[in-house]
């Protein structure tokens, strides 16, 4: 018992007296809320160039995107020399020279006068899932070089990672019994942890402010210590532009599949540190618009990072207006990007099942400006879709003065009716198979 106390006292210890226990950014600003931006990867894997960056950078505020809030533009996997890696004096890592002809810095400086911010990609293994250099022992070489270059955001992989550096008790969530750990194990001391904070620490010391994404995969539950270690933790393996399903072996995946993981770890999302689902497909492969709809909904919903991953720069495919329209919802993205709410919305209903094709249906949360529904139709026709008022403290929180309350659409920005009845109130609407309503409701009056 006294040991226990003991413990606790300790660890409480720990805690409050190290200053890096929590990723807050020096400016008061980079990573409070979710990051909004460009990578390359999804639409463009390794075949990218100074010249896609420059255009994409353009494009970003030429499409209005930038007036939408995005800002980062971020370089994935495949940017350095393959063959040379490292610089033999310095060890600091070489760019394609072909596809980098002026260097990072010089596409960097280019997109900070649009007054926009540049992302850079690297890897906590010895080769990037390219099989380009990783930073794994060279994490302060690297932090520094990619401060000096003016990088604002470094996307963290996790590919290759030596068997020196393996977990003790791997965890991966798609496969979670896989090798179970004793019930008290604390992830936050795992080899990934380890490996995670090395780069946190190489980054703190730079004189820069980069925001920190770690792409681990939902591995070692970095949802558990994400949170100290970085703005945003990937929960999940890679999404692609399909509803359910995933490839063999359980590598890429649909959209339903990681909202069932969100729904398991939403409460670890909020200020300063999220779960990110992963780069958006919206724009890309075969969705339905209802399915673009859904995915831009929900991923604001969850608070995650809105980074797109579709060509904005093609001139024989030019993005359709609606998938714009989509990308520029005012009032989804000010969900997101709410400064009094940091939470991801909850899930409170599941549609008769809880697996990766019917995952939850019903998820409510907060913003500023009320209280908002988000209902996915999980099914392949056209549902009646239902929330009772006392199946949200929420929405009984807004009952509570007796009124009526307000039903708006977020998707049209119209009001499209009132509720009655108090807590035996009902929210009802009808969605298209795999749409997504999107609802503000508020009290008559406020
Ligand atoms: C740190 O950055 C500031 C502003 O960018 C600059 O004025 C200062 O000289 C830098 N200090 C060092 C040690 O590089
Ligand atoms: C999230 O919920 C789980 C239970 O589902 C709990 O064990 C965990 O402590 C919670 N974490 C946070 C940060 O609220
Ligand atoms: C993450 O850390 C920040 C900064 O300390 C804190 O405000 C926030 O509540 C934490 N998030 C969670 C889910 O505990
Ligand atoms: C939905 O977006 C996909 C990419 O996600 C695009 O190819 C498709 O054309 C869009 N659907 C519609 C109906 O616009
Ligand atoms: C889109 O559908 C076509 C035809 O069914 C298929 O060949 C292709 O692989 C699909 N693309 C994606 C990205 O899933």
């Amino acid at each position: 018992m006294t040991r226990c106390r003991l413990l606790a006292s300790l660890l409480l210890y720990a805690a409050l007296s190290n200053p890096a226990a929590a990723l807050v950014s020096k400016d008061g600003t980079t990573g409070r809320l979710p990051a909004m931006g460009w990578n390359s990867w999804n639409e463009y894997a390794c075949n990218i160039n100074e010249d896609i960056f420059l255009k994409i950078g353009q494009r970003i505020i030429d499409l209005g995107l930038k007036d939408a809030g995005y800002e980062y533009v971020n370089i994935d996997d495949c940017w350095s020399d393959k063959s040379k890696r490292r610089d033999p004096k310095t060890k600091e890592i070489i760019p394609d020279a072909t596809k980098f002809p002026r260097g990072i810095s010089y596409v960097a400086s280019k997109l900070h006068s649009l007054g926009l911010k540049v992302g850079i990609y690297s890897d906590a293994g010895t080769n990037t899932c390219g099989g380009y250099a990783g930073s794994l022992g060279y994490e302060d070489i690297d932090a520094s070089t990619f401060s000096k270059w003016g990088i604002d955001y470094l996307k963290y992989d996790n590919c290759d990672v030596p068997s020196s550096w393996a977990d003790q008790y791997e965890y991966m969530p798609h496969y979670p019994g896989a090798h179970p750990a004793p019930a008290n194990y604390d992830y936050a001391t795992s080899n990934t942890a380890k490996r995670y904070n090395t780069m946190r620490e190489a980054l703190l010391r730079q004189n820069r402010t980069l925001q920190y994404s770690l792409c681990a995969w939902g591995h070692a539950h970095v949802e558990r210590w994400g949170n100290n270690t970085g703005h945003s933790w990937r929960g999940w393996g890679d999404i692609r532009p399909t509803w359910d399903g995933s490839d063999a072996p359980g590598w890429n995946w649909g959209l339903m599949p990681i909202l069932d993981q969100a729904a398991k770890v939403w409460n670890y999302t909020g200020f300063w540190g999220r779960s990110d689902w992963d780069m958006l497909e919206v724009g890309n492969g075969n969705l339905t618009i209802e399915e673009n709809r859904s995915h831009f909904a929900l991923w604001c919903a969850l608070r995650s990072p809105l980074i797109i991953g579709a060509r904005l720069a093609d001139a024989k495919a030019p993005m359709k207006q609606e998938i714009l329209d989509i990308l520029k919802n005012r009032e989804l993205i000010a969900f997101n990007q709410d400064n009094v709410y940091g939470a991801s919305a909850r899930p409170i209903k599941w549609d008769g099942k809880a697996d990766r094709v019917h995952p939850a249906s019903y998820w409510v949360g907060r913003s500023v400006k009320g209280v908002h529904l988000f209902m996915v139709n999980t099914y392949g026709d056209t549902r009646k879709m239902e929330v009772r008022v006392d199946e949200a403290q929420e929405l009984k929180d807004l009952a509570a003065g007796g009124g009526s309350l307000v039903v708006h659409d977020m998707w049209s920005g119209k009001d499209i009716g009132t509720v009655a009845g108090g807590v035996k109130g009902v929210v009802s609407i009808d969605v298209k198979s795999h749409d997504t309503a999107a609802l503000r409701i508020s009290a008559v009056g406020a």
